[in-house]
């Protein structure tokens, strides 16, 4: 294979969704509808939707088998076996809990550990972990290393923790205000950057000498094994279901998204090593989510998210899937889009600050950004800047510290032919950036704005 430069898909499509063309005419009247924000569109008017990566995979005809076996009893189900054998292959945790995604998770953990005066350090903790950690009345803590928080400079493992950091964080916090320490791979919010298995070690050793345990977010635990055994000295050679298991014997229990490496629509989990925790968590998991046997998912998910396990840690789907995120990105950047750098495993993230000098962060040039690529080629991106971020609890709004649009690429979905029209919209749309305004808000909620809030172009009518 090595012979050829092209890595082609490794699958070929057995069933297809239309998309609806439009027009530019078309897409500038469901933008004024929608107020300018990318998550009031019906999605039937995306052309390339890359708002996420998560819950939007494609499936494999193996998982579409699952989920015609899927087993819909209440307890014990055939079905949570098989799901608990695929989890237990990778993740050999004592007790696993499935919940109906990744934030269902960390709202149990978080339940039982977290609490007023309790802090968690995180090398990055995604919006919802950092949302659950805070509802509890606890603090996150963000300590990557001091490369992950600059978009160009290239690291291989930009998503480490910085383990010094760590250390005076726990002191100063006291090690019995610490509840565990989380360590998200790849690192969502620092660009889809992974963590070395070095520096996961140096964080266990760290915990060690505080009997702090180590929690993994796992969301994208095969790209970041992948990215291990290309970039890490030593393992070249080892199977990516061994980085995996080295990962996770590394760590005293995880919350997983199984919408992004699970390769499947919903579900996720909890699990633990710990009977006490595990019992507490158990509990409050009947309350929301379910029996613990199928935690808010059906049984027919259980299948997908099994089978899907087994999918994503194969060397061949792993090598497309970056490769494909990377070959966006480079050429991106050879077109003079700044993009974070290096192009991370699920997503690419431009920098719209760079591109658009004209726009002040508080008129938006994410948003700016966003909508031009939706309306000259009906691609959907998502603002990661002032808008995602400006916003506070007592009113006042400051500049992000960078902004940025995530190109988020869903597993299996597109075509090296819809990411070279991606491509060429960029372009079009960068060689035009100097035309671009800003925007301001019209009409917000007093939190998570980005979601909902109306914004008119300035400069118009
Ligand atoms: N942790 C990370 C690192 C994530 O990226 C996400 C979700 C979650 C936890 C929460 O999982 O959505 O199943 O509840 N990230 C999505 C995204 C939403 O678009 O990046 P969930």
């Amino acid at each position: 294979m090595d012979r050829w430069k092209t890595i082609i898909e490794p699958h070929r499509i057995k069933s297809v969704e239309p998309i609806r063309m439009t027009t530019v005419e078309e897409r500038d009247g469901y933008l004024r509808e929608s107020g300018y924000n990318l998550f009031n569109l019906h999605a039937a008017d995306v052309l390339i939707d890359l708002l996420t990566d998560s819950g939007t995979g494609a499936m494999s005809a193996e998982q579409w088998a699952g989920i015609q076996r899927g087993d819909e009893s209440y307890a014990g189900s055939p079905s949570w076996y098989r799901f608990l054998e695929s989890v237990r292959e990778l993740f050999p945790f004592k007790h696993v809990m499935p919940t109906h995604q990744g934030r269902a998770a960390e709202r149990i953990l978080f339940s039982v550990v977290g609490g007023p005066g309790r802090v968690v350090p995180s090398n990055t903790h995604f919006d919802t972990t950092r949302a659950n950690v805070e509802f509890t009345g606890a603090q996150a803590l963000d300590l990557v290393i001091e490369a992950g928080r600059h978009p160009s400079e290239i690291h291989p493992f930009k998503g480490n923790m910085d383990t010094d950091a760590l250390e005076a964080a726990i002191r100063r916090h006291g090690a019995a205000n610490v509840p565990l320490v989380m360590v998200t791979v790849t690192n969502n919010s620092g660009g889809g950057q992974p963590v070395s298995l070095a520096n996961l070690r140096a964080v266990r050793e760290v915990c060690d000498r505080h009997a702090i345990p180590l929690f993994l977010d796992a969301c994208r635990f095969a790209e970041n094994a992948w990215f291990i055994k290309q970039r890490e000295d030593g393992y070249a050679d080892a199977s990516i279901g061994d980085i995996v298991r080295e990962m996770a014997a590394l760590a005293d229990g995880m919350t997983m998204s199984a919408k992004k490496d699970g390769i499947a629509n919903i579900g996720g989990w909890l699990a633990m090593n710990d009977d006490v925790w595990a019992e507490q968590a158990r509990n409050l998991e009947i309350l929301t989510e379910g029996f613990p046997t199928y935690g808010g998912l059906a049984g027919r998910d259980l299948e997908a998210i099994a089978q899907g396990l087994r999918e994503v840690v194969e060397e061949d789907y792993l090598r497309y899937r970056i490769r494909s995120t990377a070959y966006l990105g480079e050429a991106l950047v050879e077109v003079g889009i700044p993009c974070v750098q290096p192009i991370g495993g699920h997503a690419v993230y431009v920098d719209a600050g760079a591109l658009l000098p004209q726009i002040p962060p508080l008129q938006y040039p994410g948003q700016s950004l966003a909508v031009a690529l939706y309306r000259e080629g009906g691609i959907r991106g998502c603002e990661i800047g002032s808008v995602m971020f400006g916003q506070h609890a007592d009113g006042l709004e400051t500049p992000a510290a960078m902004e940025l649009v995530r190109l988020a690429i869903p597993r299996r979905v597109y075509t090296q032919s819809h990411v070279d029209y991606v491509i060429e919209v960029a372009r079009w749309v960068a060689e035009r950036a100097g035309d671009l305004r800003g925007y301001r808000i019209v009409e917000q909620p007093p939190q998570l704005r980005h979601f909902t809030a109306r914004f008119e172009p300035i400069g118009e009518a």
